[in-house]
């Protein structure tokens, strides 16, 4: 059925807004025309008309980094007790040993279909290969396909206990490449040795230039000052000329290295072409652990990172599991923790937050023409009842609409709460600033 989306206001890359309000056509799964809005023009005869009252429209959300097959299992056989990286591991290596195909496409299907509620269309998971019998592997190359006219899945090989530490792991993280995987990973610093982790890089490097695929490093996740692999791996995407096809996920470390070497770190990061994925609520909670008070904050560097022109995108990372127990899987939830993690709290700065779980995620995935509200492109898009980036992350809004190929796929009634306040007569409130109200059209949107 065609979609005609009329009078919302649209998302601009890399945050902010366009002035004006738009209408957006779409035709067979595709946007077919954005125009500036025309109240004049007749609706269509037939197909479904969205009036947007000036809300915002944007791409959908990306979720650059998740787990999906450690998602939701958060207590088995036994919780994160120190809740340390290592411990995590730990808990999860003990509930790998159960795994089966129906129970990771069961917990990873109802994961995803949480994400398309809230709007997120394009996923990178992570999928764990240590384990024998690639079980993991097999269920979300399967949740793929099954996913496929709904939202775009990219599953990325992730040796979580090691590619040399690990025995079999670099067979495995080879035959997981061979069953069709979209991009390939690697665990430096978890490796026995520093030169473990330099060699498990170039093993990675060799199988993403063998098979044509993509790379995404968990890389230096640690408060040690003295994890250098993200410089490896930076060197190595320059050298290899597959420069933005990398990503360098986590990067916690760099947190905690001195001025010096990140002065020199971050120009060598900006050759590379590199893209970056913090994940704050995991690493607020992981990290600064072993720390007396002070405890540092363990994340990357991200407003340093932004500032010098790096792609740098926010991911959810864990959803109830050994490393975080909390979660739905809500992108703006992801930027509320990293406006406030990484410092980000001026106005254009908090729009720039919402474009790391958009464009600058999308750029990070590689998604190219596969994303934007551009005419040609598919037609994937959120209705937000929000000004703008900013209204949306303060207010913390629900997509009214989640379109997907053309079609609704998801929608969340507006409804605010309702206030008896005494002596006056009821009053919806939705944190809309009284001043504001008038010009908020959107709160016009139908239930
Ligand atoms: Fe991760």
């Amino acid at each position: 059925m065609q979609i005609i989306v009329r009078g919302a206001r649209l998302a601009t890359e890399g945050g902010g807004t366009a002035p004006g309000t738009y209408d957006v056509e779409c035709e067979g799964g595709r946007i077919a025309r954005v125009l500036p809005a025309d109240d004049q023009k007749e609706p269509p005869a037939t197909g479904r008309v969205i009036e947007a009252h000036g809300a915002l429209l944007t791409p959908p959300f990306v979720e650059p980094h998740i787990h999906l097959d450690t998602a939701l299992t958060a207590g088995e056989p036994r919780w994160n007790a120190s809740g340390t990286l290592w411990e995590g591991i730990a808990c999860w290596s003990e509930r790998k040993r159960t795994l089966t195909r129906e129970d990771v496409v069961s917990r990873a299907t109802e994961v995803l279909r949480w994400q398309a509620a809230q709007g997120v269309l394009h996923v990178r998971t992570h999928c764990d290969t240590t384990d024998p019998e690639l079980t993991a592997l097999d269920a979300l190359l399967e949740v793929r396909d099954r996913v496929r006219d709904v939202l775009d899945l990219q599953v990325t090989a992730f040796p979580q206990e090691g590619v040399h530490s690990f025995p079999g792991g670099a067979e495995l993280l080879a035959e997981a490449v061979a069953r069709g995987v979209d991009a390939v990973g690697a665990i430096p610093h978890y490796e026995d040795t520093r030169e473990d982790g330099v060699a498990s890089l170039h093993t990675v490097f060799a199988l993403a230039e063998r098979h044509g695929l993509r790379i995404d490093a968990h890389c230096d996740e640690t408060d040690d000052e003295q994890s250098r692999f993200v410089e490896v791996l930076a060197a190595l995407a320059l050298r290899s000329g597959l420069r933005d096809r990398v990503t360098a996920s986590h990067t916690t470390a760099m947190g905690s290295y001195n001025g010096s070497y990140a002065h020199r770190l971050q120009g060598l990061l900006v050759r590379s072409g590199i893209g970056l994925v913090c994940n704050p609520f995991a690493n607020l909670n992981l990290q600064g652990r072993f720390d007396d008070h002070p405890k540092r904050r363990g994340l990357t560097r991200v407003k340093e990172l932004l500032g010098a022109g790096c792609p740098v995108a926010f991911g959810h990372d864990d959803v109830m599991d050994p490393w975080n127990p909390l979660g739905t899987g809500n992108p703006l939830q992801t930027v509320l923790a990293g406006v406030y993690a990484a410092q980000l709290t001026g106005p254009e700065e908090i729009d720039t937050a919402f474009s790391m779980v958009t464009d600058r995620a999308a750029r990070v995935l590689g998604l190219g023409e596969g994303y934007g509200l551009v005419a040609g492109r598919p037609a994937n898009f959120l209705l937000l009842p929000a000004d703008s980036p900013f209204d949306a992350v303060r207010r913390q809004v629900a997509p009214r609409y989640v379109v997907s190929r053309g079609r609704v796929l998801a929608e969340t009634p507006y409804a605010p709460a309702r206030l008896y306040w005494p002596g006056e007569d009821p009053e919806p409130v939705d944190f809309v600033r009284r001043r504001d109200a008038d010009s908020a059209h959107w709160r016009r949107l139908p239930f």
